[in-house]
């Protein structure tokens, strides 16, 4: 029998309890969210034509340059130049290959557009998408006018006639001059919201669909970068686009596997669109910013102390650029690129998986400064957890003592551990320092290996985990799964809760869970007992309980780790209760079931309402299920 004494509130779950981590790793943002489908469209790539080739290339019809400006333009040195001579269509081109290819829909709007210049108007861009076969499936034509030596923005749409997960653009050069050319780009119509210059649709709604608490970004270890040169600077990232200085990835892994050198950052997607996107679904901005050390897996180094000030001034001009009044000077950037309206920035981190004492040095200066200005603003230190000792008990002692408001632990361990570690918080201290389980994920195999798998496996033992993080509500405020996308044909890291393709996506078992406990919080814990003693691992089970306020509804969610079907009973202490119970199960009898492009609901949830007797519910409980109870106050 589960006991639920619906009338002790434990603790005030936090609206930011359940949220997501979004880290540009697998492709998540170029060649992922943010729609752009050309590849090095500005030519700044480790090599200035990777993802370009240019065909019909002689004396006779024409040329192709690379020129670097550098020292006007530093964000933007390099753009190319066309010689065209006497051509006609057909025999002097440039194709990019896209991302992985270029996802195409049929009958969808395409937007093409290009920065140039050009003394005299004598030439014409046929574009073409085209299949892998080789096949024309839309066209477009772009008449660029006559500029002088000043730099234009044209745009050109066309619809596209065929659906095609890999396509090429081809840029077929007509007539007789020479023009210049930068920022080359590509956008479907349907971005999200249907911004111009947006982010994909559908791997947005994905994310909407979770209801998330907040959103962290931009990582992970890209905040720190291989190294401080090529660590990830907001400033950098904001205003238009051909302005934003791209650098190589942290996980471009030409040094590694090799699958992914063509890995960069081009900020189309930065920091204004992160707000702007946390604004969209709902959720808390969480920023992470770089504590003045690159990536310890990568380089030692860290900036000395007496050069941290560009740093620390990062994070507090941040706080301006989120939360100013638009006469100041990071508020009126943000005001000039569209939102005048603070973004209402209320937490940031300093600091990704930094851990020596070379961290606690540098985080005191930055909680120094930040606190200093912005009092309210709550600040997530960096700390680890070990699975073979206590490597970061120091660590978590120092910041306690420092009176973190927030404390990030990652865990990235097999099923086993997540289950044996979901009364992890029960005795942590309940006063001070609040926890941030910023990222975890349970793997099939080991940690970072090419064979992990988002199985039902993975995704019960995270739900079972997850029981313990709400139950200790009152010390743990946030939680994250980590990595979020994944692109099948440019991955790092695995396993990973969103899949994607150029044109689909679906949300792995691990997603289902996620999004399973984020859509039904609550909004207070409450105490729940099986057999009147505490739940954690009794026959395999694993649970919560929550009220609703807002819905007047009590939650419980419930996990049956064990490979039979259970009884159980379920009474409620202290409410009264209306006679039906709505609940939702995830399960399947195969834990090595996964989610995939062919079947994406395979491991999905349904939905089933259960009569109460005499305020009493009774019902059985599937073999590896969680399942997520509510049931209204009478
Ligand atoms: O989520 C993948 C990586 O794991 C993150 O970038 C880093 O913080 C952690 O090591």
């Amino acid at each position: 029998v589960f006991k639920v004494q619906a009338n002790q509130i434990k603790a005030e779950i936090q609206p930011t309890m359940w949220g997501i981590f979004f880290e540009d790793i697998n492709m998540g943002a170029d060649g992922g969210i943010y729609a752009e489908l050309v590849k090095n469209r500005s030519f700044e790539f480790y090599t200035p034509l990777m993802g370009w080739t240019v065909s019909g290339k002689s004396v006779k019809e024409g040329d192709v340059l690379v020129l670097n400006r550098k020292e006007i333009n530093t964000a933007n040195p390099r753009y190319i130049q066309v010689n065209v001579n006497n051509a006609d269509k057909g025999s002097i081109s440039l194709t990019n290959e896209g991302f992985r290819g270029m996802g195409i829909k049929k009958g969808l709007r395409y937007d093409f557009s290009v920065m140039y210049r050009q003394k005299t108007a004598h030439l014409k861009l046929h574009l073409e998408l085209v299949n892998p076969k080789g096949e024309i499936i839309g066209t477009g034509l772009l008449i660029p006018t006559e500029t002088g030596s000043d730099w234009h923005k044209q745009a050109v749409s066309f619809n596209a006639t065929a659906t095609e997960q890999k396509a090429k653009l081809n840029i077929w050069f007509e007539g007789n001059g020479m023009i210049d050319l930068d920022m080359i780009s590509l956008f479907p119509e349907d971005t999200w919201k249907r911004r111009p210059g947006g982010m994909r649709a559908d791997m947005i709604q994905l994310l909407a669909d979770m209801k998330p608490g907040f959103i962290r970004f931009p990582g992970g270890c890209i905040v720190e970068g291989r190294d401080l040169a090529n660590r990830y600077q907001w400033k950098k990232t904001i205003g238009p686009i051909e302005q934003r200085q791209l650098i190589m990835n942290r996980w471009n892994t030409e040094f590694a596997n090799k699958q992914t050198p063509d890995y960069f950052q081009t900020f189309g997607l930065g920091f204004f669109e992160y707000f702007q996107l946390a604004e969209d679904i709902g959720a808390e901005p969480l920023p992470i910013l770089n504590a003045g050390m690159a990536c310890q897996f990568n380089s030692a180094e860290v900036v000395a102390l007496d050069e941290l000030d560009p740093y620390v001034q990062d994070a507090l001009d941040l706080i301006e650029f989120a939360n100013g009044g638009v006469n100041t000077r990071w508020g009126k950037v943000r005001a000039d690129m569209g939102h005048p309206k603070p973004f209402n920035l209320k937490m940031m981190g300093v600091g990704n998986e930094n851990w020596g004492p070379q961290y606690l040095e540098r985080l005191r200066i930055f909680t120094k400064a930040i606190k200093a200005k912005y009092p309210n603003i709550k600040l997530v230190n960096s700390s680890g957890t070990d699975p073979n000792g206590d490597r970061f008990d120091y660590l978590n002692t120092a910041l306690r003592k420092m009176n973190a408001d927030l404390i990030d632990e990652h865990y990235y361990r097999r099923p086993e551990w997540f289950l044996e570690n979901a009364n992890r918080y029960d005795n942590y201290p309940r006063n001070g320092s609040k926890i941030f389980a910023g990222e975890y994920a349970a793997q099939s195999d080991k940690t970072v290996s090419v064979n992990n798998k988002n199985n039902w496996k993975t995704a019960m033992s995270e739900a079972a985990f997850m029981t313990g993080l709400e139950r200790n509500a009152d010390v743990v405020s946030m939680a994250s799964y980590a990595p979020l996308f994944a692109h099948v044909d440019g991955w790092q890291w695995t396993p990973d809760l969103i899949w994607v393709d150029n044109l689909r996506s679906y949300g792995t078992t691990d997603y289902q869970v996620q999004k399973l406990f984020s859509t039904n919080k609550g909004t207070q814990e409450v105490p729940i007992l099986l057999d009147n003693k505490a739940v954690e691992g009794k026959d395999g089970f694993y649970a919560c309980a929550a009220l609703d306020k807002a819905t007047n509804e009590i939650i419980l969610k419930v996990v049956n780790t064990s490979a039979k079907a259970q009884n159980a009973d379920f009474v409620i202490d202290g409410a009264k209760l209306k006679a039906k119970a709505n609940i939702t199960v995830l399960t399947n009898e195969n834990l090595e079931q996964v989610n995939s492009f062919d079947n994406p609901s395979a491991v999905s949830p349904k939905i089933q309402e259960v009569d109460l007797r005499n305020q009493k519910l009774q019902f059985e409980l599937k073999p590896y299920s969680l399942n997520v109870i509510r049931i209204k106050k009478a």
